[in-house]
């Protein structure tokens, strides 16, 4: 794993979130729902996804709360012509993939809630378990293993996935900054894997990688309190990058 800084956005093998004209495409995502998506976790991702050029509902538990946020984004990028909307969660939870950005405590109970808009979707958990225990932070072990996990046990009708948890919001939400990083997937199907690493490489910078199913999204969402760590400690703003793929991206393995 290495920080960022090599200024490459992948290999080559999989779309960078470009249409032939140089415009940004959307990779043929669909529509995306945002569940918890006026903090500044879901926000900084919507704003990346528009940017990209999909379409985004930006949800909230107050829609006109949503859409306060969703204009404030419209309105602090000017030009950019950004696709995001607000809407109540459970408008949001009816796009072509979902996204949830809530705090770890609400993760399950608010998809429970949505259980029937999200069957038969896939659900991109980007949740991590955090404490903070003095300067540090530290993982927090759900009893299933994982939050996405746990989300995936009160959505059997879903396809639930795990990535985006290592990006800080602030990097991600400042479209000046160049992105550069990789992005851990761990999926419980094939179709939520590859839609996901899809999404994620919808952001020209991101690269997807295919970590397996959910019984890695423990250690991945863990390994979030780890990087903080790291920033705290040399005052950095290290993202995840793995050396020596073959091949890597939403087309692999
Ligand atoms: N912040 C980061 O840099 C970052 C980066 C990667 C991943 N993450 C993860 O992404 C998630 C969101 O992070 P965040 O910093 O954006 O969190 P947040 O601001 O604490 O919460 C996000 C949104 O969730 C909704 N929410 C809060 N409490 C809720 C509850 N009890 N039930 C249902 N909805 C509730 C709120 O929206 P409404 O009140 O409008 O409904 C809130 O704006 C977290 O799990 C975090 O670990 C964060």
């Amino acid at each position: 794993m290495a920080t960022t800084g090599d200024g490459q956005a992948g290999d080559g093998t999989a779309g960078d979130g470009q249409a032939g004209d140089g415009r940004p495409s959307g990779g043929g995502v669909g529509r995306v729902g945002m569940i918890g998506g006026t903090g500044p976790a879901g926000r900084a991702l919507a704003l990346r996804l528009a940017a990209a050029g999909l379409e985004v509902d930006l949800g909230s538990r107050s829609a006109e709360r949503a859409e306060q946020v969703a204009a404030e984004l419209r309105e602090r990028w000017p030009g950019r012509d950004l696709a995001v909307r607000g809407a109540a969660n459970r408008d949001a939870a009816m796009a072509d993939i979902v996204v949830l950005a809530t705090p770890f405590e609400a993760a399950a109970e608010t998809a429970a809630g949505l259980a029937d808009e999200l069957a038969g979707r896939v659900v991109v958990s980007m949740v991590n378990a955090l404490t903070r225990v003095g300067r540090e932070l530290h993982a927090l072990v759900p009893a299933l293993g994982s939050v996405a996990a746990t989300v995936q046990s009160v959505l059997p009708r879903s396809e639930v996935a795990a990535a985006f948890q290592h990006l800080p919001a602030r990097h991600l939400g400042d479209l000046h900054h160049e992105l550069v990083a990789d992005v851990l997937v761990c999926a419980s199907s094939p179709r939520s894997a590859s839609s996901t690493a899809a999404l994620v490489e919808a952001v020209p910078g991101l690269r997807a990688v295919h970590a397996g199913s959910l019984a890695s999204a423990g250690p991945v969402e863990a390994l979030t309190a780890v990087l903080v760590n790291v920033n705290i400690a040399y005052r950095s703003h290290v993202a995840v990058r793995l050396e020596g793929l073959r091949a890597a991206g939403a087309g692999a393995p």
